[in-house]
């Protein structure tokens, strides 16, 4: 069932969001999150809008439609976001969060946008997360390397009035190992100072037992989509290296699919580990 954002991040537990690109990613989560018996949320990306020509509806209905049918809690969220006309449009098609991006911003300028954004889904009965960039480098808060500070963490949700923080404590994005170290002592430091949920992003590339280490140290929302792309592309790559005649792409997106899945159901047994 379509369930609001909001009663799935709850602190003192993870909840996996995973990654939207295709009508096929939709359905894998759901069908991961059922066999794990979990909750769980569908993500659609800034840049995955533009891969549909920019054009929100299509993708958004598909997943929400995929959601409404399941028998675990579904969520649907924006992810991403950095044009302020994409969140205005999160309302009317059913999106229960959005994620609005200004990590590349300087902190004030950074502030001051995600205002905005905060204003107007709180305005709409939206849930918004925020990310903090400019913590440690200008390749964005989620570049090796790059912490959030917990001071700053706390001045910037303070100042914004954001229901959720992505912080940068030792993952990246799209990462294709998982050899990640997560610093854990800062998580715990973060949990500790900041008054929302934290959001973890890039958590393809974090090993199991961090990731498993993570939720108890304090995140509550975990972002993963490299590793979907991963075992969709090596599934249909198998597929079409035994079978080379084949032409019929629901022969080769089917195992696709079916690895997302599997993929799905094992991060979700990992986060409630
Ligand atoms: O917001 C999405 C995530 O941070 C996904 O990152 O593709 O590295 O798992 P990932
Ligand atoms: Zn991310």
């Amino acid at each position: 069932m379509l369930t609001p954002t909001a009663e799935l991040v709850v602190p003192g537990r993870g909840v996996g969001a995973f990654n939207v690109i295709t009508v096929e990613h939709a359905e894998a989560i759901v069908a991961g999150a059922e066999a794990a018996g979990q909750p769980v949320i569908l993500q659609i990306s800034q840049n995955a809008v533009l891969f549909h020509h920019n054009r929100l509806a299509p993708i958004a209905a598909a997943a929400r439609e995929v959601a409404r049918a399941s028998s675990v809690p579904v969520a649907l969220h924006l992810d991403h976001v950095e044009d302020m006309a994409l969140v205005e449009q999160a309302p009317e098609h059913g999106f229960g969060s959005v994620m609005y991006d200004g990590s590349k911003l300087d902190f004030a300028a950074n502030v001051a946008e995600t205002r905005k954004a905060v204003e107007f889904c709180h305005a709409h009965g939206l849930w918004l997360e925020s990310e903090l960039g400019e913590v440690g480098g200008k390749d964005g808060a989620h570049a090796p390397g790059v912490r959030t500070d917990p001071a700053e963490a706390v001045a910037f949700v303070r100042d914004t009035g954001v229901d959720a923080l992505a912080v940068a404590v030792g993952s990246s994005h799209a990462m294709t190992s998982r050899d990640a170290a997560l610093d854990l002592e800062l998580i715990g430091r973060l949990r500790e100072a900041v008054p929302v949920p934290l959001v973890l992003h890039g958590s393809s590339g974090v090993p199991d037992g961090e990731l498993t280490a993570a939720v108890r140290a304090g995140m509550t929302k975990i972002n993963i989509g490299t590793a979907l792309n991963i075992a969709f592309t090596g599934a249909v790559r198998d597929y079409l290296g035994a079978n080379p005649k084949a032409v019929d792409p629901r022969k080769y997106v089917a195992p696709g699919r079916d690895a997302m899945a599997a993929t799905v159901e094992h991060f979700l047994r990992v986060l409630a580990a």
